[in-house]
């Protein structure tokens, strides 16, 4: 057995899955073999650390008491404050925070005062949306500070990411916005769930050309349509067998269906990227409430588009560099006018959503389906969020696609070449 080291794992996962031969290379956590993130740089396929920060300034520690102060789970529901920061003022309590944190040049030191019962105590006594807004701005100020220090010190202009804290979508386009960064790059099972693949990396590092695309994260089960026919015939539910399906389902997404689609192999990593999601039509907000309810969820970050590539520059202001990236659905963009007209239910508040640029190439079922809602509707975003009820994974099997279709009460289960209406609306 071998073992490497916690930083050099999110390193490896982060540049190696780039494509890019130079890069810097941040990790930023809660806490790893005694750090809570680096800078290194990523050049002809080897990594080479140039700073690490010491545990406990870390800035995954620093989020997580925000996220408990507030009455949520610490290291899970992280996203929701970045949601809820868009609502409030920022201005209210951040240099209350700041004044807990010190920054130095190519580092910082979060003062022990900066811990959970203080974030407890501001949230009792200031509006959550406020605390929240001042935890993410803190935090962006402090990581594109340190990611600018090393950007200045190396001249490198590719960046980069990995650690939980760069689950962080508002986090990562400040850093794309950062002067001097031309592509960007998170790897897309950013948490701790990357760190093998990292080391997997690692133990091949040396074989030529390692550093290449991922190009899709359809790495998990699939099953055949033979397992997913003995998963209806259990369920007793009636189905029928479309051949394409692609265009049946553009066509109930464009009438106004909500449809879970299941489809080839499980993404890895934390998102659904249209083999476990549930796809509706983005023209009404409204969805973000009553589609989280009957979903069990209680979000404040609006359902995230699926848009299909071709059409980026239509939807999305200053993607260029970040669209590889945006493949994996990783980072915000500020929105088109097009785009808050005409999908407003996948843009947030502060004008942006983060996409799913979805190719014909990583995902021609999917790329199928969006061109042909397209072609229905003139619209190129449908909203996708992931297959799963309350608080559970997201959907592996073709019987966990039956329990979570029939329990999230959605109008259609498109599984495979298999379309199954709800019991409910027959
Ligand atoms: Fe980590």
């Amino acid at each position: 057995m071998k073992r490497y080291e916690h930083h050099i794992t999110h390193a490896a996962n982060a540049y190696y899955g780039s494509g890019f031969d130079e890069a810097l290379i941040v990790s930023l956590d809660g806490y790893g073999s005694g750090l809570a993130g680096a800078a290194s740089i990523g050049r002809g396929g080897k990594i080479e650390r140039i700073h690490g920060i010491d545990y406990p300034h870390s800035l995954g520690t620093f989020y997580e008491s925000v996220t408990s102060g507030l009455g949520f789970r610490p290291s899970r529901h992280e996203g929701k404050i970045v949601g809820l920061a868009a609502y409030g003022d920022p201005k209210v309590l951040r240099d209350v925070l700041f004044a807990r944190v010190d920054q130095t040049p190519g580092g910082f030191r979060i003062l022990e005062s900066n811990n959970v019962y203080f974030a407890r105590m501001l949230a009792s006594q200031f509006p959550k949306i406020d605390v929240a807004a001042a935890y993410q701005h803190v935090l962006e100020q402090v990581a594109t500070a340190y990611v600018a220090y090393y950007l200045r010190q190396t001249g490198l202009r590719n960046v980069v990411l990995s650690g939980g804290v760069v689950a962080n979508v508002k986090l990562n386009q400040r850093i794309f916005e950062l002067d001097g960064v031309d592509n960007i790059f998170i790897h897309p099972n950013m948490g701790d769930g990357g760190c093998g693949t990292g080391a997997a990396f690692l133990e091949f590092q040396g074989n030529a050309n390692l550093t290449k695309p991922l190009t899709d994260v359809y790495l998990g089960p699939s099953y055949a349509d033979d397992d997913i026919l003995a998963a209806l015939q259990r369920s007793q539910l009636a189905y029928d067998k479309y051949t394409p399906i692609e265009p049946k389902i553009a066509q109930l997404i464009a009438a106004g269906k909500v449809v879970a689609r299941f489809n080839g192999r499980m993404e890895y990593g934390p998102r659904a990227l249209g083999n476990r999601s549930i796809l509706y039509h983005a023209r009404e907000p409204e969805v973000n409430q009553w589609l989280n309810q009957r979903l069990g969820r209680t979000e404040f970050m609006p359902f995230a588009p699926a848009t299909l590539f071709e059409h980026r520059h239509q939807c999305y202001l200053n993607i260029d560099g970040g669209d590889y990236a945006a493949q994996f659905m990783t980072v915000t963009f500020d929105c088109t006018d097009f785009m808050k007209n005409e999908s407003p239910a996948a843009v947030h508040v502060d004008g942006t959503a983060r996409p799913q640029l979805v190719t014909a190439s990583s995902n021609p079922s999917f790329h199928t389906i969006l061109t042909e809602y397209h072609r229905l509707t003139g619209l190129p975003s449908v909203i996708n969020t992931s297959f799963n009820m309350h608080e559970e994974p997201i959907v592996c099997t073709p019987d966990d696609a039956v329990r979570a279709f029939l329990q999230g009460n959605l109008d259609y289960l498109a599984i495979g070449s298999y379309l199954v209406q709800h019991p409910s609306l027959r």
